[in-house]
This record gives structure tokens, C-alpha cells and sequence, in this order.
């Protein structure tokens, strides 16, 4: 069966699938036809795809395959009825495109509504993207800090090292912990589920701990419960200090479906020292900060406030590599031996992410929210 990959539209720059994985492909008795120039943006030209041999066409071609890798979805009007498109559509956030794709009769499969498992963790395109985003965002801090992470004993002087505090410890937090340890920084990491402690300490950081006088934050699926409006000014107030005495704060706290937490108000970002900087990877989705602008970087009261937008998009072909080793890891199980798709609806892994199909919406939570 064929397997076709369009070019993502500007400015995304990722693509959804890379030479190296053709071999899986191979196995899973699928051949993949690329779009001329799809992996240009990420470092793969037409010709590295060949080699490991793909075939290229024109994006008409690519999308008249039975079924279609993205990154983000094509326009639904470009793709054929009774098509197989495997993504990342933003399900929760942009439901009414999955009624339009449901509407044209396409099988969509959101890749984000993986179920967290341990037998889906290949597949977990969350993680994958978060854990690179949670790398760059340090990166973007301390490019931007007027002050150096690490400490240094010069011959010039002894500089002291940055102190940088991180909001959310879920997979890009925790990344982000790592990687401001490693450059050498002095680091605090907070999330509301008291689980997340021990893997902060275990990466060197310090958890800080705030008393908001109510249980276990964490739901049965393992992600955040959202705090009521009250909790939400209690955490914002005891939180401030914390904030207040850190060079950078890089926030990564979401609840799914939701918008992001309010964590750092316009007046704690007042009371910031001057050159601190904030970098807000919920941007996109509410915002952590309530002066961050999704995509933008502004300054406010003299602080840097870095409001992210696809920032695995800025690491396009180390996400571009992920992302296409979890999709064939997925198609591996989608497809039978002949390589021809099986949706079986018992396997969780299949039914987990199935967003449309025949016509109708079939993801309960996407359902929800449409009504
Ligand atoms: P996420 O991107 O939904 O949220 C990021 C972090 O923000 C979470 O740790 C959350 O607890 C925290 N948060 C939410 N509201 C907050 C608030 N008001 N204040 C402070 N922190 C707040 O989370 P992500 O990274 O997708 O991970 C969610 C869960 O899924 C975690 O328990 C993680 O361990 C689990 N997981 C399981 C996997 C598996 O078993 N295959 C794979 C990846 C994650």
C-alpha cells in the first residue's frame, strides 16, 4: 500500500517522514511517496529520500495515497474520501476541523490522543515534540540572559551562576530542568502533582513546594486536574517570591483541553529584576504569563517575555527524525501482514488516537467539546 507525504505548509518546517525510517517502511510492506521538496525545510533533499527508495511526485500524488502522513493536517477539500490521514490536528484545541475531515470522509487518526502507556511511549508524539521543546526553550533563555548560566572562576573574577526556576515538570519541564542543570545553572522546578518531586530532584534541581491546602493534583490519566479560580490567586501570590528572586523562569504548565494556567500576573512580572527573562512555552495555548504574546517576544517593566510558538518547528530535523519513527511505529501496528490497514477497535493503541472515520466523529473528548 502507498503511503503519501505531502509538504508541510509554511511556516511549518517539520516534515512526516525522514529518509532513514524507509527501512520500516520496507518491513511493514508499505511504499512512501513524497512530495518533491517536503523534506527540503527539515536538511533532506528529493534525492536522500530516492536513495533510500521513495518514490518523488508532485503533491497531488501525495495526497491521492490511501493514506497520508502530515504534520499538520492538508486542506480537508485536497484529500479523497475514504482516506487514512495520520497527524497531529490539535485535536482538543481545533475540534471543528476534525467534524470537517469526518464530513469529507476521511479516517483521521490525531496522534496527540495516543494514549500515555507504556506499550505507546514509540508512538507518544507529546512526548517526543515536548522533550525537544523543552531543550530549545532553555537555549532561547540563555541566549537572552545578560548574565551566563554556569558559574566561572576566572582569572577576571568569579561569576556567580544563574538561577533559573522551571513551572510544569511534565516532560518538557523536566527536559528543561536537565538542560539548564547541564549548562550549569542553579535550578528550582514546581508542579502542582506532587509525583513530579522526586524526578526533579533525581535530575539535581530543587522542588520547590507551595501549600495550596488540597490533595494529590494529579487525575487518573497521570496529567494536572485544573485548580479553582481561588486556588489559582493563592498559587499565583505564594509563587511570586520564587519568581521574583529567579534570572529565568521558563513555564511549561498546561491542563489538556483547557487553557494553560495562569501562574506569573502582570504585577509579579513588575516586581522581576530587570534583564530577567521569561520564556512562556503555553503561549500558544492561554499562557502561563499573563504579558506573553503567542509567537512573540515583548518586553515589559524590563523583562524578557519569550511567548513560543512551534518550537520543535525550530528543531526540524531532529523532531522531523522522531516524529516519523513514532508514525511508523504506528503504521506497524495499523497495518496487517500484506500491509493493508486494520483498524481494530479492541487494540487501544488504534482506537486511543482515532479521531473520524466514516463520516462520523469518533473521539469522545473531541465530541464533547463539538457539543
Ligand atoms: P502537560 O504538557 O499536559 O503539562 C505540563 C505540566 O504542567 C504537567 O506536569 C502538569 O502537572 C503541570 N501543571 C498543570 N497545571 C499546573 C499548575 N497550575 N501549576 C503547576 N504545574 C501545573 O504534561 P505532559 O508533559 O504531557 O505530562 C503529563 C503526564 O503524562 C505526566 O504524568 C507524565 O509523566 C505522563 N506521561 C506518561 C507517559 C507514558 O506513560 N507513556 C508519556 C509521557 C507523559
Amino acid at each position: 500500500m502507498r503511503v503519501g507525504v505531502p509538504k508541510e505548509v509554511a511556516p511549518e518546517s517539520r516534515v512526516a517522514a525522514v529518509p532513514e525510517v524507509l527501512a520500516k517502511f520496507k518491513r511493514a510492506g508499505l511504499e512512501l511517496l513524497v512530495e518533491s521538496g517536503a523534506g527540503e525545510a527539515s536538511g533532506f533533499s528529493d534525492e536522500d529520500y530516492r536513495e533510500k527508495g521513495a518514490s518523488v511526485g508532485t503533491r497531488e500524488e501525495a495526497l491521492a495515497c490511501p493514506i497520508v502522513l502530515a504534520v499538520e493536517p492538508p486542506a480537508t477539500e485536497s484529500l479523497s474520501k475514504d482516506s487514512i490521514l495520520i497527524c497531529m490536528p490539535d485535536p482538543l484545541g481545533q475540534a471543528p476541523r476534525i467534524a470537517e475531515l469526518a464530513r469529507q470522509g476521511v479516517t483521521c487518526f490525531a496522534m496527540e490522543l495516543m494514549p500515555r502507556i507504556s506499550r505507546a511511549q514509540s508512538m507518544d508524539v507529546l512526548s517526543s515534540m515536548a522533550n525537544v521543546a523543552g531543550y530549545k526553550a532553555v537555549l532561547l533563555a540563555a541566549a537572552q540572559l545578560p548574565k551566563l548560566f554556569p558559574l566561572m572562576m576566572t582569572a577576571a573574577g568569579t561569576v556567580r551562576p544563574a538561577k533559573v526556576f522551571i513551572l510544569g515538570a511534565g516532560v518538557a519541564g523536566l527536559q528543561a530542568i536537565a538542560t539548564a542543570r547541564r549548562l550549569g545553572a542553579i535550578v528550582e522546578g514546581y508542579d502542582i502533582r506532587s509525583d513530579t518531586k522526586e524526578q526533579v530532584e533525581s535530575l539535581g534541581a530543587r522542588f520547590v513546594e507551595f501549600d495550596l491546602g488540597i490533595g494529590d493534583m494529579q487525575d487518573e490519566g497521570g496529567y494536572a486536574k485544573e485548580l479553582t479560580d481561588e486556588q489559582k490567586t493563592l498559587q499565583a501570590k505564594l509563587m511570586a517570591e520564587a519568581i521574583q528572586s529567579s534570572d529565568c523562569v521558563i513555564t511549561t504548565a498546561q491542563v489538556p483541553g483547557r487553557k494553560a494556567p495562569l501562574l506569573i500576573p502582570a504585577e509579579v512580572v513588575e516586581g522581576m529584576k530587570p534583564g530577567s527573562v521569561i520564556v512562556d512555552m503555553a503561549a500558544d495555548s492561554g499562557g502561563n504569563c499573563a504579558l506573553s504574546e503567542p509567537g512573540q517576544e515583548v518586553v515589559a517593566h524590563g523583562v524578557t517575555i519569550i511567548g513560543t510558538s512551534n518550537l520543535p518547528g525550530t528543531v526540524s530535523q531532529s523532531c522531523s527524525t522522531l516524529y516519523a519513527n513514532n508514525l511508523i511505529t504506528f503504521l506497524a501496528e495499523l497495518v496487517d501482514d500484506e500491509g493493508q490497514p486494520n483498524l481494530d477497535m479492541e487494540n487501544e493503541v488504534i482506537a486511543g488516537p482515532l479521531a473520524c472515520h466514516q463520516g462520523e466523529v469518533t473521539h469522545s473528548r473531541i465530541l464533547e467539546i463539538l457539543s
